[in-house]
């Protein structure tokens, strides 16, 4: 039975980069093998970007993901991308239920819990995004409504899976404001103990990721709060010195 999961730091490109980002990986991966971090590292590239960037992280400590997938394994779906093209390009996870995908496009509980099946179908380890609103943290219901989002966005069958969950407040997303660490505490251990009675012992072995805000001044404090087992960075995770910061922070 583990109890100390390996850390996981991925780094959330969105919808930015172009071929010539691609060097921030190249820098990073070279960075890794001089001095390897104590955390798997990954880094989510826009779709356009995962099979160079898989390329360049072959054989390196860099593993690389996809943003997003559709649920479906094929078909006339214009312009999404199934999960099997995303392990087809090199990838072995995807980010999943991000809060710009649950705002922006109205993705419920149970959609996120579709496409985290058809990851696991295609062999990728999902990143599961939970979070809440300011108006649910400031009504009280912060522990409650992230607890309710893994419940329905997991399916039953991922006791023998890998895969992490990512808590995220979406008004910490780009905002420069991060909740209080006994605030990620309180979540975080809330998401453990909701784990741990779904899955038994394996969910004491997810890494719960926290995101929104993450930068290398913040870093160190954030992955020392108990059951932080790793970090999801959007914004610094663009610069390979940025995001090394975070890692280095570990
Ligand atoms: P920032 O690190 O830019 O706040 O973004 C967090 C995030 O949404 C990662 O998925």
């Amino acid at each position: 039975m583990s109890h100390t999961p390996t850390p996981l730091i991925a780094g959330n490109w969105k919808m930015n980069g172009l071929g010539a980002s691609l060097a921030e990986v190249t820098t990073l991966a070279e960075s890794l093998k001089s001095e390897p971090a104590k955390a798997r590292v990954a880094i989510c590239p826009p779709a356009t970007l995962i099979e160079r960037a898989a390329r360049i992280a072959r054989g390196s400590a860099v593993e690389v993901g996809g943003q997003d997938c559709r649920a479906e394994a094929a078909g006339a779906y214009t312009g999404d991308v199934a999960a099997e093209m995303i392990a087809d390009c090199g990838a072995g996870l995807v980010i999943l239920g991000h809060s710009e995908r649950r705002s922006g496009y109205g993705e419920s509980d149970a959609l996120v819990c579709a496409k985290v099946q058809a990851a696991i179908r295609a062999g990728l380890e999902p990143i599961v995004c939970v979070g809440e609103t300011l108006e649910e943290r400031r009504a009280g219901r912060a522990v409650s409504v992230v607890q309710s989002q893994v419940t329905l966005s997991l399916p039953d069958d991922l006791h023998d899976k890998r895969f992490s969950v990512a808590y995220e407040p979406v008004w910490a997303i780009g905002s420069g404001l991060t909740p209080s660490l006994a605030e990620i505490g309180e979540v975080h251990q809330a998401i453990r103990a909701t784990l741990l009675a779904r899955f038994g012992d394996a969910g004491g072995a997810v890494p719960i990721l926290y995101g929104g805000s993450v930068k290398p001044a913040n870093a160190a404090e954030i992955l020392a709060v108990q059951d932080v087992g790793g970090a999801l960075v959007g914004g610094a995770s663009l610069k390979a010195a940025d995001f090394l910061g975070i890692i280095r922070a570990l």
